[in-house]
């Protein structure tokens, strides 16, 4: 049964915008959001959906995300957007498909979570009713996400590490939280969870084809010189000739990152580089 965040669980706040288009770059919601095909006249920079998403069961069209009234979330309430980001609930109750990465975002501040919705309101509203998901039998499938997440969803906010540096801290977030980084770099179960044992260890790609690599022991087996020059990858890929950033997802994953401020990139390395 969908156990959604009550209206009264919703902290009073004050949108920080620059912080929700912050957290909106680190959580890449334009590498899944952007317009499809259907919307050619759209500015590519909205949110405003129907790309198609190809996932081993079928093919999603992630919804308009701009501040439309009818087509878009213009018209949901500040709890709604909580529930989507971090329960995988959508108004009237049904299950989100865990394609959207609400199982890291799961871990996020309310607060930034907000902020995002904030930034949102912010853009211009295109009009871009969804499309329905090529998949059968969608209602069962949803109703199964229930069971699925019993096991799989872990809703615990993310919790700093006192005997690590803030900047060690905020890099953690950054990945476990808003960047879902572990969504593609951690294999899964049987159950299709995350194998939390293989943290950041690589396997299949979530997508269905290829592989994606580990980010354990990234500067021992030589893919990077040191954290500093894991940061300039991550800021600037393949324009700077690092070349294993850009297949499979991770060039836009990359194209959103380069979009943060320095510090948090350089903080983004200083975790990861103590991934052993
Ligand atoms: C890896 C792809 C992916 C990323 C990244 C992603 N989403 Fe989504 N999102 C989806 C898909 C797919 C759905 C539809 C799920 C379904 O129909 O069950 C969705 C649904 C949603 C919904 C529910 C909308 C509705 O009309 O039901 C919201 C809100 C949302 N996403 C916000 C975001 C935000 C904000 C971000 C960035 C922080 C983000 N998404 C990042 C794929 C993604
Ligand atoms: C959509 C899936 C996906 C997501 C999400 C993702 N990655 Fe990746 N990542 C990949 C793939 C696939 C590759 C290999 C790309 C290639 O070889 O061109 C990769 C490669 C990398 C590499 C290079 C590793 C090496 O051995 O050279 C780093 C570093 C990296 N990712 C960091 C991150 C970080 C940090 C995040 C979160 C902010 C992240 N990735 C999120 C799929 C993903």
């Amino acid at each position: 049964m969908p156990r959604p965040i009550p209206d009264s669980a919703i902290p009073q706040h004050t949108d920080d915008l620059a912080n929700g288009k912050l957290m909106f770059n680190a959580g890449g919601c334009m590498s899944c959001h952007k317009p499809g095909p259907d919307l050619k006249d759209v500015d590519a920079g909205l949110p405003a959906g129907g790309t198609p998403l190809k996932t081993p069961i079928g093919t999603f069209y992630p919804p308009n995300l701009t501040p439309d009234r009818e087509t878009g979330i213009g018209a949901w309430t500040d709890a709604q957007f909580v529930n989507a980001m971090q329960r995988g609930l959508a108004p009237g109750g049904f299950h989100l498909i865990p394609a959207f990465p609400y199982t890291s975002y799961a871990s996020m501040k309310m607060t930034d979570v907000l902020d995002i919705r904030a930034y949102l309101a912010t853009l211009t509203p295109v009009h871009a009713p969804q499309k329905a998901a090529d998949i059968p039998a969608a209602f069962i499938l949803r109703r199964g996400i229930g069971l699925w997440k019993w096991i799989g969803l872990d809703t615990a906010e993310f919790q700093l590490d006192p005997a690590q540096s803030e900047s060690w801290n905020r890099g953690a977030y950054l990945v476990n939280g808003p960047g879902h980084c572990q969504e593609c770099h951690t294999p899964r179960t049987l159950f299709m969870t995350r194998d939390t044992s293989k943290a950041f260890a690589g396997g299949p790609h979530p997508e269905g084809t290829g592989r994606v690599p580990s980010l354990r022991g990234l500067i021992g087996r030589g893919k990077f010189k040191d954290a500093a020059d894991l940061a300039s990858a991550l800021e600037y890929g393949e324009t700077m000739g690092y070349d294993g950033l850009s297949s499979g997802g991770m060039g836009d994953v990359q194209t959103n990152l380069s979009k943060l401020p320095e510090s948090d990139l350089r903080a983004i390395a200083e975790y990861l580089v103590t991934l052993k």
